[in-house]
């Protein structure tokens, strides 16, 4: 058993990177070299300490560890495309010469999103027995070469991080709330405590832009909106594996299409347009688009 508190699992991060209890999270995913040492270095950075041997899946039917095991290999896939995501956004941030905490968060962002990956992968292995990878690939981000390098970052930013990330601490705070399951309660944790800080990367870099860029920077970012707001709807009115959500189910962080919903709809009305409105981005319909009937429409 660990004697780490029950609560304040955030009171646990280290941010030098000393972790006495690190062990590497999916081995089957390291490359069998000498750069493993440098990257348990990094991973082990503000890590929050994960009781992986303290899981409860034994408890759980074996239709229950199947959907639970769909769903984290899922989530594996989605954190291991980000990876893809903030180094395109880097890209872009880089050609619009960003201001240089703004590089250096996003590019750890990076690293970050390759610590979820692994911890989700884990967590599959946990639920499933096997020891699966998530599909080769990467996100693709809008690209308009015609247009100035700081829109073309601002509105990546945007889709990335305002709108991405700001609802993925939503419905992470949220599945997280019922999770009792420890280990999943840590992952959900130290996953969320990371998504924090990438979307506070993308709100910085918005408020700097517009200070530099002015009226051209808030058009870029109205024009964006629509779309980043469809592309996180999109995901969230997605197909989900088969399997009943079941009690069980739910206390090891997973939540039913239909609450998500709810949460992206609030997540817009509360959070996102009360954010572009005080940055003085116009939010058109969107409050509209993702009200009531949007959110009970599943
Ligand atoms: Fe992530
Ligand atoms: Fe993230």
């Amino acid at each position: 058993m660990s004697t780490e508190p029950a609560i304040d699992v955030l009171g646990d991060i280290e941010p030098q990177g000393r972790d006495d209890q690190y062990e590497p999270t999916s081995p089957w995913w390291l490359s069998g070299t000498p750069l493993e040492s440098e990257h348990h270095r990094l991973m082990r950075r503000r890590t929050v300490h994960i009781p992986w041997t303290e899981t409860t899946a034994e408890k759980l039917t074996d239709a229950e560890r199947a959907r639970l095991a769909a769903t984290w290999m899922r989530r594996s896939e989605a954190e291991y495309l980000a990876v893809s995501t903030f180094s395109v956004l880097a890209i872009d941030l880089v050609a619009a010469r960003a201001p240089a905490d703004v590089l250096s968060l996003c590019l750890r962002a990076g690293i970050d999103e390759i610590r979820h990956a692994e911890m989700c992968i884990r967590m599959a292995q946990i639920y499933s027995g096997k020891q699966n990878l998530p599909p080769p690939g990467m996100s693709s981000l809008p690209d308009d070469p015609t247009r100035p390098k700081l829109h073309q970052a601002l509105a990546n930013t945007m889709l990335v991080s305002c709108v991405s990330e700001t609802y993925a601490t939503t419905v992470l705070s949220a599945t997280r709330d019922l999770t009792t399951d420890p280990t999943a309660q840590a992952v959900l944790t130290s996953i969320y405590s990371d998504e924090v800080m990438h979307a506070r990367l993308g709100w910085s870099y918005m408020r700097h832009a517009i200070e530099i860029g002015g009226q051209g920077v808030i058009d870029a970012a109205a024009a964006m909106l629509p779309r980043a707001l469809r592309g996180v709807a999109n995901v969230v009115e997605a197909e989900r594996p088969v399997g009943e959500v079941t009690t069980a189910v739910r206390t090891h962080g997973l939540m039913t299409p239909a609450e998500e919903r709810v949460i992206f709809s609030t997540c817009v009305r509360e959070v996102l347009v009360p954010g572009f409105e005080a940055l003085g981005i116009p939010v058109g319909s969107a409050l509209d688009d993702y009200g009531d009937t949007w959110a009970h429409a599943a």
